[in-house]
């Protein structure tokens, strides 16, 4: 069964299971000021939360992404997942690392937390922590597939999500980042994607304009490869420690 738990202080003597936490994160203002209809409000999210919708938003290419992502990862892995995805990418990742292997997922938001413990609830491995990924990690994973999140968080928590990312990847690990990337000026979708980044993803073209590797402090540590897909308007971005 999957755990849910704060990433606040455990009060002293008491195991995570049985402790009270001390505080919760707060949700931040990105979340409310932009995508509250997206991410919090409790009509709306149980009608975006799944395969299909996330299969529309990404222009058909939802489960080839997910697949990429996934592949990445091998059974008996330790992987964190820094904010749960709509669909069911965590189910997915929880399946490929198996019961030897343990799958974390957090998130900022509690009906999001609330949703990835449900499609968690027949993975033992798996356990969702009610956190913000823009708070350094506690522990160190064999890998970290960090889907979609960086286009929806203001430059600061970019660099620190990336930052806290690549601390957390242990030695050899793999830190997977997928996410929008700058598509050719004669894409078809361009008019779309710029009226979308331009009323519902302002946080989007930053990261568009960069390359992941370019909020890293620590680039050189790491071993860079980028995949583009769909004519350029997604990156995988794999950063492997050396
Ligand atoms: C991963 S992103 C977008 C993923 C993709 N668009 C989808 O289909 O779901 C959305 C998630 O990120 C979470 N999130 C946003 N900022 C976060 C942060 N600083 N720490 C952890 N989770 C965060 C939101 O609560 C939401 O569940």
């Amino acid at each position: 069964m999957s755990e849910i738990c704060e990433d606040a202080p455990y009060t002293a003597g008491r195991s995570a299971d049985e402790s009270v936490p001390a505080s919760t994160p707060a949700v931040p203002d990105y979340m409310r000021e932009i995508y509250d209809w997206a991410y919090i409000n409790p009509r709306l999210v149980p009608l975006l939360d799944r395969q299909i919708v996330v299969q529309a938003i990404l222009w058909g290419n939802a489960n080839r992404l997910v697949k990429t992502a996934v592949d990445e990862f091998s059974p008996g892995q330790s992987i964190l997942q820094p904010a749960h995805v709509y669909g069911r990418l965590c189910a997915e990742l929880a399946s490929r690392v198996g019961p030897a292997g343990r799958l974390e997922v957090r998130d900022v938001t509690p009906i999001q937390v609330a949703r990835a413990r449900a499609k968690l609830a027949g993975h033992t491995n798996a356990i969702v922590i009610h956190a913000d990924s823009a708070r350094p990690f506690d522990r160190k994973y064999d890998g970290v597939c960090c889907f979609f999140l960086l286009h929806e968080v203001p430059d600061d928590y970019k660099t620190k999500i990336v930052n806290n990312v690549l601390d957390a990847t242990g030695p050899g690990g793999k830190a997977v980042f997928v996410d929008y990337h700058q598509w050719r000026w004669f894409h078809p979708m361009g008019p779309i994607m710029w009226f979308v980044f331009r009323y519902l993803e302002p946080l989007a073209p930053s990261l568009c304009a960069s390359e992941i590797r370019e909020f890293a402090g620590d680039a050189d540590g790491f071993t860079w490869t980028k995949q583009t897909f769909f004519g350029g308007l997604y990156q995988k971005v794999v950063a492997v420690r050396k």
